[in-house]
């Protein structure tokens, strides 16, 4: 029997399973199974797939947030988009917007201090990939994602977009500083 030509007895279900099939099948189960389990396990221990809270929220609230946060906050600005740098105190709650096709503002948080960010889309789904600590949150439009964050390492952290969002998706990049 081949995989080509019509099996030569029509009533091919009823034939006993190959031994080759049942090792893949047992292959695919078994790799299934370390896939599933290594979800939770990662999100223990690998600390990247975050569990944020998640509330509706309507665009224009968000963006005033944001805005206020950015009125008081803001210490310089960047790119020639102009894009604010944004030093919030810390404890406070601090307001990213992802939009065509950029990140907005820039936020600039201290070390071991904790922050409450905010997180949502005014347009379309995007993805917030923190690099190099490769956390992903997954940025939707009339929702926003709550995360309790504590950044333990001084630097320039870059955020890109991972949800493919249009033309202009490979340039969603930004830039996130922790002094
Ligand atoms: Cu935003 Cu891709």
């Amino acid at each position: 029997m081949s995989a080509i030509l019509p099996p030569p007895r029509r009533i091919w279900w009823k034939e006993p399973v190959d031994k080759v099939e049942i090792i893949w099948i047992v292959i695919a189960f078994v790799w299934c199974m370390i896939m599933f389990f290594m979800m939770p396990y990662w999100h223990v221990y690998g600390k990247q797939n975050l569990s944020p809270e998640t509330y509706k929220v309507r665009p224009e609230l968000f963006a005033r947030a944001s805005q206020e946060m950015v009125d008081k906050y803001t210490v310089r600005t960047e790119t020639e988009l102009k894009i604010p740098v944004v030093a919030p105190p810390a404890g406070s709650d601090v307001y990213l917007i992802a939009r065509l096709w950029d990140w907005w503002p820039i936020l600039e948080l201290e070390k071991d201090k904790t922050y409450r960010l905010h997180l949502t889309a005014m347009d379309y789904q995007h993805g917030f990939s923190l690099q190099p600590e490769n956390i992903n949150i997954q940025v939707l439009p009339g929702y926003q994602h709550v995360i309790t964050i504590q950044p333990n390492r001084s630097g320039t952290y870059a955020i890109v977009c991972n949800e493919f969002c249009g033309i202009g998706h490979h340039k969603m990049v930004s830039k996130l500083y922790v002094k």
